[in-house]
């Protein structure tokens, strides 16, 4: 039987959940890793519609299926293909050269290839599965020929574009071999969405300068007369269901347990993020570690909780991130520690959402310091736990959420004495200085939700529908 048509569609490298097989061959499935899927979930569950994305393993071909009320559509990746398309051209070209370049990306012309062969194979169970005239919403850095092949496809779709990790300076975009087809593929949807107005227009400039289309400020006229759009979209998390877990009586009663075992300290900061050399880990260990050498800190006064989720083991940059920061953490726990009480209590691991909420509630201090990143989704799950208006956030001024996050200590990550200040002035503010910003910030959050960041989309792309082919005036 032919599967079902939708007219709401959803593609992303991943599906919400990754499949898992056991030791003992039994089969589960987890919530997949990163911001992307925090926010789609929401979406997709008052929007209805089918997800389309990887499952997480390689050489498997698995029928669509249902999860927590969701329609999911897996895409079969090969092992092959995992490496070149997913751990090579996505996550080491195309995650470093988006991320100011950090590391230096790798250009090899067999990954772009299972990029270009991967990219189609999404594009085509997208047109296999769209009703006419359907909705297609493809996400992120691992997609962007998407667009492009679909409208071949299909041209009778409606179709949107959301980059969840920062575009470029076009200076740095330019070393891209493949940049004008990245570009073109982008060019394949109707609305081509960035967290950042930076985003937009560095997108819009390259356009102009490699592609040779007219730009008028967020608009790109193609030469067949269609018209695309390129604007900024801050992305959000669903604040209200936060909050509202972080109320529940056994996430308060983990934070108590979570602070107690830590021996009650007077300051407990935290940092959770992937475990990934774009997040600036190493960074803020350095700067804490120093504070607490320098004997500004007490090591019975303040702990730092450091969670690292693991994340694309395989990929050679992330495994020398693993042990820089597992030497790190055990110097500063070595050389400064006493028994019973370690400065940096460090979790290679991942938790359900009920402990990341118990860990943010326990937590006074919570450190962001990104050396670059997309948005940062984290930074805003903590301040839709502080509904008691306490607690502090230190941001790097070079994530995405800085941009509306204004009252966080904002720091630079690369100033290690910049970021010492910063952390000292978080823990020592006066309580009345810390309501306020955190009254602002939850204002900003709560108001700025996921739901009303996916309305505003979905509604400025069938604006783009509306409008029709274009003249070319301006
Ligand atoms: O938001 C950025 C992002 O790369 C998503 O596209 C991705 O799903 C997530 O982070 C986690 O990374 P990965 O899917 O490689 O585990």
């Amino acid at each position: 039987m032919a599967p079902e048509k939708t007219d709401f569609l959803v593609i992303a490298n991943r599906l919400p959940v990754d499949r898992r097989i056991g030791d003992d061959g039994e089969v589960s499935w987890r919530t997949s890793p990163g911001g992307l899927v925090t926010a789609l979930e929401p979406v997709m569950k008052l929007q209805g519609g089918a997800w389309i994305g990887w499952h997480g393993a390689a050489d498997e071909d698995l029928p669509e299926f249902e999860h927590d009320g969701l329609r999911l559509v897996p895409v079969p990746l090969t092992e092959l293909e995992v490496e070149e398309y997913y751990e090579g051209f996505s996550n080491g070209t195309l995650w470093p050269l988006y991320h100011d370049v950090v590391v230096t990306p790798e250009y090899h012309r067999e990954w772009w290839d299972a990029y270009v062969t991967v990219n189609r194979r999404f594009a085509e169970k997208a047109a296999s599965l769209a009703a006419q005239g359907a909705v297609v919403w493809v996400q992120d850095y691992q997609l962007q020929l998407v667009p492009q092949m679909l409208r071949e496809l299909r041209p009778d779709l409606l179709i949107g574009f959301f980059l969840h990790i920062p575009f470029p300076p076009t200076e740095l975009f330019q070393q891209l071999p493949w940049r004008r087809q990245i570009l073109e593929g982008l060019l394949g949807a109707d609305l081509v969405g960035f967290q950042m107005p930076g985003g937009a227009q560095n997108f819009a400039r390259l356009v102009r300068q490699r592609v040779g289309h007219r730009t008028v400020r967020d608009t790109v006229f193609l030469p067949d007369g269609r018209k695309v759009l390129a604007r900024a979209y801050p992305i959000s998390i669903d604040a209200r269901g936060f909050e509202q877990l972080s109320r529940t009586p056994e996430v308060i009663a983990r934070a108590q347990e979570i602070r107690d075992s830590l021996g009650n300290p007077r300051h407990v900061l935290i940092g959770i993020d992937r475990l990934d050399y774009t997040k600036g880990l190493p960074q803020r260990l350095r700067a804490f570690g120093e504070l607490v050498r320098d004997g500004v800190i007490d090591v019975d006064e303040a702990v730092f909780v450091q969670v690292a989720t693991p994340s694309r083991e395989r990929v050679h940059q992330y495994r020398l991130l693993r042990d820089d920061i597992n030497r790190l953490v055990g110097r500063i726990n070595g050389d400064m520690g006493r028994i019973g009480q370690q400065p940096i209590q460090y979790l290679h691991a991942s938790f359900p959402r009920e402990e990341m909420a118990a860990m943010y509630r326990a937590a006074d201090v919570m450190v962001v310091t990104p050396l670059r990143d997309g948005m940062n989704l984290v930074a805003k799950e903590y301040i839709a736990t502080r509904w008691d208006d306490r607690g502090a956030l230190v941001l790097s001024e070079f994530a995405g959420a800085a941009g509306e996050l204004r009252q966080a200590f904002q720091v630079n990550p690369h100033d290690i004495n910049g970021m010492k200040q910063a952390l000292l002035e978080a823990m020592q503010a006066p309580p009345v200085d810390l309501r306020k910003r955190m009254r602002a910030l939850r204002k900003q959050v709560m108001e700025n939700d996921i739901e009303r960041w996916a309305t505003t989309f979905l509604a400025e792309l069938a604006e783009a529908r509306d409008t029709g082919p274009a003249d070319g005036d301006d």
